[in-house]
């Protein structure tokens, strides 16, 4: 049966052409079931076999069935091929560069103010001083008759005094906690008293309310050495080993004699804190005795320091919460 062999032959070059031609899994089942399957070309050339000269029919029929092993081994070549290539492209695709940095997922900080009153903190209990606290709300007598501040000295004036009812006010400073700290308590003892406070101000370095520090340490034989000691210790410990620091005469009611502290940053003298041997009167006015005890005493702005330390030159800046700024000091 030359034709039926010419047949076969057409149909399997067509076979193997709409194969090749195949572009997905979904295009060559389509081509299978043209080809091959039950209502297939090649199944009908199987099925007209019948119609042939018996001594066609074993050929033709072997001819067919090669040629229909053959298409469909092409057939699986093809699909592998295809599955093969989809795999590729979606690697290729999704391909993850282990070496690109991660986008870092948000996560909170400290705040700055945070971050230096834990220094400080970590600081002094690292000497043995204890932590002291106070109300923000305090009587007039704490925040200025006991530390002997007159009843007409200007810091008790209404621009820079908050005054609530009851002849209580918003500690203007955390000296207070000295009083409360020492009533009733007998020396030796070291406190520091980090908190809140609020004064009547407003500008670019003053906030109504911000944060002191206070620290004071009383004993038999404290003396101004120990005083400055200490507190170059801890300009070292907060703006390194090379900070240099100076203490100029100043004068405080509730320390006698006092000074204040400046240290040397970025090129100038910066004020930091006042600091002094505690007055003999207010040591009388917590029930000690200044025959047999004296103490140093210092108190510094936090916000200061940290405006100092990471360089933020406005205080509104770093205290009213916008996280783009506070982002940058880390
Ligand atoms: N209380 C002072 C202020 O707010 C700071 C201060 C000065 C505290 C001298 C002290 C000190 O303990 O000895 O400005």
């Amino acid at each position: 049966m030359a034709g039926g062999t010419e047949n076969l032959e057409a149909l399997e070059a067509e076979a193997h052409e709409a194969i090749a031609a195949a572009g997905s899994v979904q295009a060559l089942r389509e081509v299978r079931a043209r080809f091959l399957g039950r209502k297939g070309s090649i199944a009908a050339l199987l099925r007209g076999i019948g119609a042939l000269q018996p001594d066609e029919r074993g050929p033709v029929g072997q001819a067919v069935n090669a040629a229909k092993e053959r298409v469909e081994a092409l057939a699986q070549q093809r699909e592998a091929a295809i599955v093969g290539e989809q795999q590729a492209r979606s690697v290729a695709e999704h391909r993850l560069d282990v070496t690109l940095p991660g986008a870092a997922p948000p996560v909170g900080g400290l705040h700055p103010v945070t971050v230096v009153e834990c220094e400080m903190i970590d600081f002094f209990t690292g000497l043995g001083f204890s932590i002291e606290d106070g109300p923000e709300v305090e009587t007039e007598y704490n925040c200025f008759d006991a530390l002997n501040i007159a009843p007409d000295h200007p810091s008790r004036d209404l621009h820079d005094t908050f005054f609530v009812e009851g002849g209580h006010v918003l500690r203007t400073h955390t000296s207070p906690v000295q009083i409360r700290a020492m009533t009733g308590r007998t020396p030796p003892f070291r406190f520091i008293a980090p908190g809140r406070v609020y004064r009547h101000d407003h500008d670019a370095t003053h906030a109504p309310m911000f944060h002191q520090i206070e620290g004071f340490m009383v004993d038999r034989d404290v003396t101004m050495a120990h005083l400055k000691g200490v507190l170059h210790a801890f300009a070292r410990r907060l703006f390194g080993d090379d900070v240099r620091v100076r203490f100029r005469g100043h004068f405080f009611p509730f320390t006698e004699p006092s000074a204040e502290i400046d240290f040397w940053w970025n090129d100038r003298w910066l004020e930091w804190g006042g600091c002094g041997m505690i007055h003999p009167q207010v040591l009388r006015n917590c029930g000690i005795d200044p025959e047999q005890w004296q103490g140093f005493a210092f108190g510094m702005g936090i916000d200061r320091t940290a405006m100092d330390r990471f360089g933020i030159p406005n205080i509104h800046l770093m205290l009213d919460g916008d996280v783009r700024v506070l982002e940058q000091v880390r």
